[in-house]
């Protein structure tokens, strides 16, 4: 419990609380940029077409990425302020993306429901993704993609924000993974993403086919 406090209230802010992300989304231009993130580009032809859901996904960069390559996408994130520009970049597009505006912790993303998830730099309380992680997989109909890429500490283990990628496989329970991994890369994803970081990227797949 102390440490899950801890990793709520790290540096006296709550990255849980929708404000925190609010004001952030409510400065000028795109936190994260418009492009997609370098990893879900480098994979997006091993994923299959249909359903995409992408999980915290603040301003759309990378749903827009998924709605362009012809998917009915979804973009979700308790950010109502991430996900009116998230609209705006779809409709600059010619896109529309399904907006869904609530929070993970009440969130039921359904059975079978979906073709790719997504959770990119989506790097919720312990509790929370440890709760998620057991039943990503069941939400994937056959054959279906999980795409994550998450800020990794080193030696974090389950109890941290920030986890490197054997703990992450351990917590998705049900999928295959065709990558799995930690590296330390530089990032030029936006203000908030420009510099050398650690981030842990997995590409798994539902057991199954479609
Ligand atoms: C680092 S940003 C990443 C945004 C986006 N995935 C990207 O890569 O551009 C983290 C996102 O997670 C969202 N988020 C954090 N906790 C959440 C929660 N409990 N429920 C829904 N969204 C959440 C924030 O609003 C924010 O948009």
């Amino acid at each position: 419990m102390a440490s899950s406090m801890s990793s709520r209230m790290r540096d006296g802010v709550d990255r849980n609380a929708p404000a925190y992300w609010d004001a952030r989304f409510a400065e000028d231009g795109f936190a994260y940029g418009t492009e997609p993130n370098d990893f879900l580009r480098l994979v997006a032809d091993r994923l299959p077409g249909g359903d995409a859901l992408c999980l915290c996904e603040g301003e759309g960069r990378n749903a827009t990425f998924l709605a362009q390559r012809g998917m009915r996408t979804t973009a979700m994130d308790f950010s109502a302020v991430a996900l009116r520009k998230a609209e705006g970049l779809a409709a600059q597009r010619g896109l529309r993306l399904q907006i869904l505006c609530c929070d993970l912790a009440g969130f039921d993303p359904g059975v079978g429901r979906w073709d790719v998830i997504t959770m990119i730099f989506g790097q919720p309380d312990p509790l929370l993704r440890r709760a998620l992680y057991a039943r990503l997989a069941a939400c994937l109909r056959p054959g279906g993609a999980l795409v994550l890429e998450t800020k990794v500490e080193e030696d974090a283990g389950s109890d941290s924000r920030y986890p490197g990628s054997p703990v992450l496989c351990a917590e998705l329970l049900g999928l295959d993974f065709a990558i799995a991994r930690d590296s330390t890369r530089v990032l030029r994803e936006g203000r908030y993403h420009d510099g050398e970081q650690r981030t842990a990227q997995i590409l798994a797949f539902r057991p199954g086919y479609p």
